[in-house]
């Protein structure tokens, strides 16, 4: 009804012929004697020409107009555009709605702030960019869709109104009007229906599901988020990381016309750290970490006392000031508060704050084994997994500023071997993925004795140096569950109350299980080249958790409140 083409669709083919044509007017420029329009629609712009100015007398940008004209070759093509080589003749021009005054100009190039096209973020989706992105991310889970089917999965819905059960972050609530004084938990994540549809004998499930979590939002996490759900009976960890592989390999070639290599390489989680720094290294450049006792440590290098452990950066030395280094300790110190030293080796001579503690056998061994004219190490000292995960993020930093790889490239890989429990402060346990997830085999006989050293059948997919899929082997054995229950402390009665429908359903006959969910924003904006999680998500809460649109969460009515037996407490 109203066109005959997309603005993309037409080509030289059509020349000479009449088209219809619809959309909205991204500019109109005037040249006296005719004038030139740019027509948006979602396949992209055109340029029409408008000879008859009465046609567009009231016409102003952003207006939705359909037109009837005749296509021509242009005189100065325009090679930034597909259709760049024709132009549209307009004998006909509808006006179909007129637009306000935008409160910014629609386009991809925008110093519009992020909260005012957050809050018409209606007109932020006219931009191509974003429109781009939401068209990956339809593609992602269209392939998804079809790999999944291909392979016996059956997509299958699970609830949002849940128990609220302890998985990491905190839950969002929504108290029952029915049962007064009760709460749902909206799911964090589907994971223990998807494990009760595998005991249900479902076999292969998945679901592009959504996930709720009151966590603190980074450039990378939403408090709403999408995940690729997956989960499988009767695999082990090999076959169901290369089923995912495949899956891996449609997406990134489909998409990124990227031929991945498979298998993917499988790094496990104490290498990654020992490494990288990192669980989530980005691995298209070096700087590896290394140890540095046995060079810097000796009865005249009184200055160390822990580990001791850096990287060297080439030809970074002259960039390498005291200022610099004052930098990069701004980061360095939210992860360590000792910081980052430097020893650099510039015209011949080692240069570093530290020297004064470096007897000949320190500098001779720096000199012969570490750095180079030009070279930098950049180290520190302190307890292993902090002082690590502290010079990975330097090393992440220093990569990305002194562009080390192609930003354009791609660099998969599965971090493997987590281990179960993560040590809190206070000597108690928590779990590192979640508690369902399964000790490795060989690591059984430490439960007991050192829970801090099981290794588990957990894995995450590395894209980029973004966790963009996490899952693990499941616990199938109740005795395990529960000396896993254990461990976190919680007692049984914590466990009847918080799990206990779950752990009753391990009683009738639990078949092997693992799965995996893979971060559906963040394998978009890995694959749209992109940092911001917000552009990949038509309608994204703020870094407050607020959608800037409607301005939710608002107080709501005091009849709704009523209604659920709820009183707010008002802080003074
Ligand atoms: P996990 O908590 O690791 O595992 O989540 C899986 C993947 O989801 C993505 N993700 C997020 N994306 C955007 N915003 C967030 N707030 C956010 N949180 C997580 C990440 C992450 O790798 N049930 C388990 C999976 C399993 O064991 O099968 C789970 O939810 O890409």
């Amino acid at each position: 009804m109203y066109r005959t083409f997309y603005n993309n669709e037409v080509s030289k083919k059509e020349l000479n012929q009449r088209v219809e044509l619809v959309g909205w007017i991204k500019t109109i420029r005037d040249f006296g004697a005719f004038s030139f329009i740019d027509l948006r629609d979602r396949s992209g712009i055109i340029q029409l020409v408008i000879k008859d100015k009465n046609l567009i007398k009231d016409l102003g940008n952003e207006d939705v107009i359909t037109i009837k004209g005749i296509v021509n070759l242009r005189e100065q093509p325009n090679l930034k555009l597909l259709n760049g080589d024709i132009e549209v003749i307009v004998e006909e021009l509808k006006l179909l709605s007129k637009a306000a005054l935008t409160p910014f100009i629609v386009d991809d190039k925008t110093d519009a702030l992020e909260d005012t096209r957050l809050k018409y973020r209606y007109l932020d989706l006219r931009r191509p960019i974003l429109q781009k992105n939401l068209k990956i991310r339809a593609q992602i889970t269209q392939i998804v869709r079809s790999y999944l089917d291909r392979h016996d999965f059956l997509e299958i819905e699970t609830p949002l109104l849940c128990l609220s059960t302890p998985e990491g972050a905190r839950d969002y609530l929504v108290p029952s009007r029915v049962n007064k004084g009760s709460f749902y938990a909206l799911p964090q994540s589907p994971q223990i229906f998807k494990q009760l549809l595998m005991i249900g004998g479902l076999e292969r499930y998945y679901q592009v599901a959504k996930c709720l979590r009151d966590e603190d939002l980074r450039s990378d996490r939403q408090p709403e988020f999408t995940q690729i759900d997956i989960e499988t009976s009767f695999l082990g960890q090999d076959e169901l990381l290369t089923l995912m592989e495949g899956l891996l390999k449609e997406i990134f070639q489909k998409i990124a016309h990227y031929d991945l290599t498979l298998p993917l390489r499988r790094l496990p989680y104490l290498d990654a750290i020992a490494i990288y720094g990192s669980d989530k290294p980005d691995t298209r450049f070096d700087l590896k970490l290394c140890d540095l006792e046995d060079v810097l440590l000796g009865h005249t290098c009184p200055f160390f006392q822990d580990r001791i452990r850096g990287f060297v950066v080439n030809n970074y030395a002259h960039k390498c000031t005291r200022k610099e280094l004052d930098r990069l300790n701004l980061e360095a110190k939210k992860f360590l508060s000792s910081g980052l030293y430097m020893i650099k080796k510039e015209n011949g001579e080692i240069v570093s704050s530290l020297k004064k503690f470096f007897n000949d056998a320190i500098i001779e061994r720096l000199n012969k084994h570490f750095l180079q004219e030009g070279d930098v190490l950049l180290l520190g000292e302190g307890p292993y997994l902090k002082l690590s995960l502290m010079l990975g993020a330097i090393r992440k930093m220093l990569g990305d500023e002194l562009n080390l790889y192609d930003k354009n490239s791609f660099d998969l890989l599965w971090v493997t071997d987590f281990p179960l429990f993560e040590k809190r402060d206070d000597g108690t346990f928590t779990s590192s993925h979640h508690p369902f997830t399964r000790p490795k085999d060989e690591s059984l006989k430490d439960l007991d004795s050192d829970p801090s050293k099981v290794l588990s059948y957990a894995y995450d997919i590395v894209i980029n140096g973004y966790e963009a899929g996490g899952g693990s082997l499941r616990i199938y054995d109740k005795k395990i569950q529960n000396k896993v229950f254990e461990i976190l402390g919680l007692s049984e009665e914590d466990i009847k109350r918080k799990f206990g429908f779950f752990i009753e359903a391990f009683n009738y006959g639990t078949p092997p299980h693992g799965g995996i969910a893979f971060g559906l924003e963040r394998l978009t904006m890995i694959l749209a080249h992109t940092d911001n999680i917000r552009d990949v998500i038509a309608f994204p809460k703020n870094l407050k958790a607020i959608d800037m649109m409607s301005n939710a969460p608002k107080p709501v009515d005091e009849s709704q409140l009523k209604d659920l037996g709820i009183a707010i407490i008002k802080n003074n």
